[in-house]
């Protein structure tokens, strides 16, 4: 699939998630086969006032790329001078965010609350492309609520408006992230437009990514909560949709010894105060489903140094060997 002239191999992309796919998370799913990435929303008025905190966002590191950085905001102007300043940390896409349901956002008219007023999108989207010099793709919702269900004009509107890619989830903002996302949304979008679809929304195996793709006609997929704690379901989706394979499940081992990589990464970006402290829920991701999960959950939130982590790991495997 071609992202305006980038040339994207694979077929599952990893969504972004704010406070979740951090460098450390999008280059160990890079590694895992992820298509490509997106950077954690950044607010483009913070971007535009230099916020330090919001320009950090920005950043990307080779082994992530192609990797697409996502601003989220209402004015045009903003978008456009923050996009402006995003161009010095050479992504490869710009994603404009249109699907954010957090009521900080939403309050400033940024994220889903666009999906009200679709006109506004394409001023966005037309004002960004014009200052971007990589493809600009869109991360929309299937609309406000059910009463306001947008996502085939506002995909439209953005297509004429230079949009390179859209990326949809099948869910309303007053869904957030409950009930299931609605499909045949995704494939309404993929008939109206004629630039790339990438549908998005409850892939938590690679046999749904093969249903999504196969239902929907998308072009490639985008999994979000189902990469957590499992960056392997990408090499899964590749498998099985590039030659039938079935893996076999990852071993606690293994699990085990990513959940470390990915700790000592995330020290190496952040320092161990700040990574272990995050590290805390991705543990709960890596050991979802084990023997004493809720037990290992309460040591988990304790977690403050790699020792700590490092003791943690070997009573999760203990325990799976005393089958306690
Ligand atoms: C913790 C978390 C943070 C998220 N942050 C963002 C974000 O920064 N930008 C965005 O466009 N979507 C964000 N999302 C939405 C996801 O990209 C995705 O659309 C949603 O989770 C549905 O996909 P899934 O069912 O595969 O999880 C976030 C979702 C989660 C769970």
């Amino acid at each position: 699939m071609n992202i305006g002239s980038y040339k994207i191999d694979g077929f599952a992309s990893l969504a972004p998630m704010a406070g979740a796919a951090d460098r450390a998370f999008r280059e160990i799913c890079r590694s895992f086969g992820a298509a490509m990435v997106t950077g954690e929303l950044a607010s483009a008025k913070g971007i535009s006032r230099m916020d330090k905190k919001s320009q950090l966002l920005l950043q990307v590191s080779p082994a992530e790329r192609p990797m697409s950085v996502q601003l989220f905001g209402c004015e045009p102007e903003v978008m456009a001078q923050s996009a402006q300043i995003a161009m010095q940390y050479e992504p490869d896409f710009l994603d404009i965010n249109m699907g954010c349901p957090a009521p900080k956002v939403t309050a400033g008219g940024g994220g889903s609350s666009l999906m009200k007023d679709p006109a506004l999108c394409g001023e966005i989207v037309r004002a960004v492309c014009e200052v971007s010099k990589v493809p600009v793709t869109v991360k929309i919702r299937k609309g406000w609520d059910e009463n306001t269900v947008t996502a085939v004009e506002v995909a439209g509107i953005c297509e004429k408006n230079g949009a390179a890619a859209i990326a949809i989830h099948g869910r309303t903002r007053e869904q957030m992230y409950s009930g299931q996302a609605d499909w045949d949304i995704i494939k309404q979008v993929k008939r109206t437009v004629s630039i790339p679809v990438i549908g998005n929304g409850d892939i938590t195996t690679a046999e749904k990514a093969g249903r999504m793709l196969e239902y929907t006609g998308c072009d490639m997929v985008m999994v979000g909560r189902g990469a957590l704690g499992n960056p392997w379901i990408f090499s899964e989706i590749g498998a099985l949709l590039g030659h039938g394979a079935v893996l076999p499940p990852p071993s606690i081992e293994e699990k085990m010894l990513l959940l470390r990589r990915q700790a000592a990464l995330t020290c190496e970006y952040k320092g161990e105060y700040t990574a272990m402290r995050e590290i805390r829920k991705h543990i709960t991701w890596y050991i979802k489903g084990m023997r004493g999960a809720a037990a290992l959950r309460g040591l988990a939130g304790t977690v403050k140094t790699m020792d700590e982590l490092d003791l943690l790991i070997k009573q999760v495997l203990l325990s799976q060997i005393k089958g306690e």
